[in-house]
């Protein structure tokens, strides 16, 4: 009976200490949100995995039509000439200049598409992804500005070049 009288003051204790340090992170701020500030890596792949999971997840819905033919060269075309307006800007492309883009300066970075390696999203999680975004990263949701058919052309194009790295960069990793 008195050990567990003293369990829950010690609960108790835990609990008020956790929130003023809670409270503190919040209005003292204490946390640093600048982009320039990498995550330590056990947050990093935290983060990591809850969006993995989470494209994984929503991604199951997504139905390919059966019209959309992803080697149609048209098609392709059309996702690059997309690709050039909308998306360079932050994934850049292959010899291009760093600093001309955003990419550098956002956290995490977005990821360079290249022809050297191959996709690890299936057409499903990218145009999932195109369509929704990823909240919490730079990455813009484009179902408001885009049509479906101009996000399936830019599925198609994608999955005919590759990325040469992860989605987002460990910390530190240029
Ligand atoms: C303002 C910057 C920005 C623009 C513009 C942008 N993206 Fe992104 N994108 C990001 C960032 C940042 C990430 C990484 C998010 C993360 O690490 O979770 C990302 C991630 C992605 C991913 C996921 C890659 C993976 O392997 O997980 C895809 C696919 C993608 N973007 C496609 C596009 C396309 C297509 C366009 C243009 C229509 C576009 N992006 C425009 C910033 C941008």
């Amino acid at each position: 009976m008195r050990n567990l009288r003293i369990l829950i003051i010690f609960l108790l204790i835990e609990a008020a200490a956790a929130s003023v340090i809670g409270i503190m992170i919040v209005y003292l701020g204490i946390f640093n949100v600048s982009a320039l500030w990498n995550d330590p890596l056990p947050v990093y792949n935290l983060f990591k995995a809850v969006r993995t999971h989470s494209i994984e997840r929503h991604a199951r819905n997504v139905t390919i039509p059966k019209y959309i033919n992803f080697q149609d060269p048209t098609l392709i075309r059309s996702g690059f000439n997309i690709y050039v307006r909308s998306c360079m800007i932050c994934h850049a492309g292959p010899g291009l200049k760093p600093s001309n883009f955003v990419r550098e300066g956002l956290y995490p970075k977005p990821p360079k598409f290249s022809k050297t390696a191959n996709l690890q999203l299936d057409p499903q999680k990218l145009f999932w992804v195109i369509k929704n975004g990823i909240r919490m990263t730079g990455m813009p949701a484009w179902g408001p500005s885009k049509t479906d058919n101009q996000i399936w052309a830019l599925v198609a194009f994608l999955n005919n070049i590759s990325h040469d790295d992860q989605a987002s960069q460990p910390p530190n990793n240029k």
